[in-house]
């Protein structure tokens, strides 16, 4: 990732809300094309090809109840592969904070969408080989969020974030990093990119742990399997990119491996799945 493509995404990683309430203008042909040229950009740790469009979704009939003042949405699916979850979440992201540095708003959506109506128009309903793991809403943010998203926003807590300590480890996940100060600040400036993050019911299932020139990425899965897959995992890709662009944005540029965690970095906590590793 360059330094100034990082840069603008790390900015975003602050700025960035989920938006559920947008002004009702269509998007304009120079959003349209943004949009469109970043969709094109499914370059991921995985290689995982992502396939995404920009759609008019009035047009197919395919809405979202949590959603206002917009009917454009990204789209897109993937093969049903290992790691497919991951790859979805870090392609999109970007194109998320792309749309956030531009003005945009956006919205996440895994569960709130009149899903079959959404799969039928990227075909995984005619692909068991293909897996849409969320939709996207996108448009111009309403000056005012409508009253069922200021609800939603204060039921999820939205506005914040679980403790550092709780998220971020040292050399394994049975000793906490006590503040942003336990580490060194370009390391510490990238977890507070992760921190911001947006997820699945903001529950935060990330779990980052710091070694010697490595941070090994955990899955803390609290979301029961659905036949939609494991949507935490697609918090997890969100989370990778995040990082990414946090530790570019302070010129650190990391490798990602996914060979396991150094020995014991699990620590005592079973719950947690080791995901991925960024060397430094
Ligand atoms: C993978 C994923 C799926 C989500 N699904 C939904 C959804 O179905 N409906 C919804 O209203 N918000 C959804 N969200 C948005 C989260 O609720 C939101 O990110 C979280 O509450 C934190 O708020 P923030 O994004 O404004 O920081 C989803 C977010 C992610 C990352």
């Amino acid at each position: 990732m360059e330094a100034s493509e990082a840069g603008v995404l790390a900015s975003a990683c602050e700025r960035r809300r989920t938006v559920r309430t947008f002004d009702g203008t269509p998007l304009s042909p120079e959003a349209c094309e943004l949009l469109e040229t970043l969709a094109s950009n499914d370059e991921n740790p995985y290689r995982i090809p992502v396939e995404l469009r920009l759609i008019d979704a009035e047009k197919f009939g395919a809405t979202s109840r949590v959603i206002r003042g917009t009917s454009w949405y990204i789209v897109g699916s993937l093969p049903r592969c290992v790691h497919a979850e991951e790859a979805f979440g870090y392609v999109v992201e970007r194109l998320v904070l792309a749309a956030t540095a531009h003005g945009l708003g956006t919205a996440w959506l895994a569960g709130t969408i009149d899903r079959p109506a959404f799969e039928h128009v990227v075909g995984v309903d005619r692909d068991e080989n293909r897996i849409m793991p969320a939709a996207i809403a996108v448009g111009t943010p309403a000056p005012r969020a409508s009253a069922l998203e200021r609800v939603m926003r204060s039921k999820l807590h939205a506005d914040e974030r679980a403790p550092w300590n709780t998220l971020f480890f040292q050399g394994d996940l049975a000793h906490p990093m006590a503040s942003p100060d336990a580490c060194d600040p370009a390391i510490s400036a990238a977890f507070s990119c992760v921190r911001l993050a947006p997820s699945a019911q903001n529950l935060q299932p990330w779990r980052l742990v710091c070694s010697d020139g490595r941070i090994d990425l955990f899955e803390d899965r609290t979301l029961p399997l659905r036949s939609i897959g494991d949507v935490q995992l697609v918090d997890m890709g969100i989370a990778m990119l995040h990082l990414k662009a946090g530790l570019a944005r302070r010129g650190v540029h990391g490798t990602w491996s996914f060979d396991g965690p150094v020995a014991g970095a699990a620590g005592a906590d079973a719950s947690a799945t080791y995901i991925a590793t960024i060397s430094y």
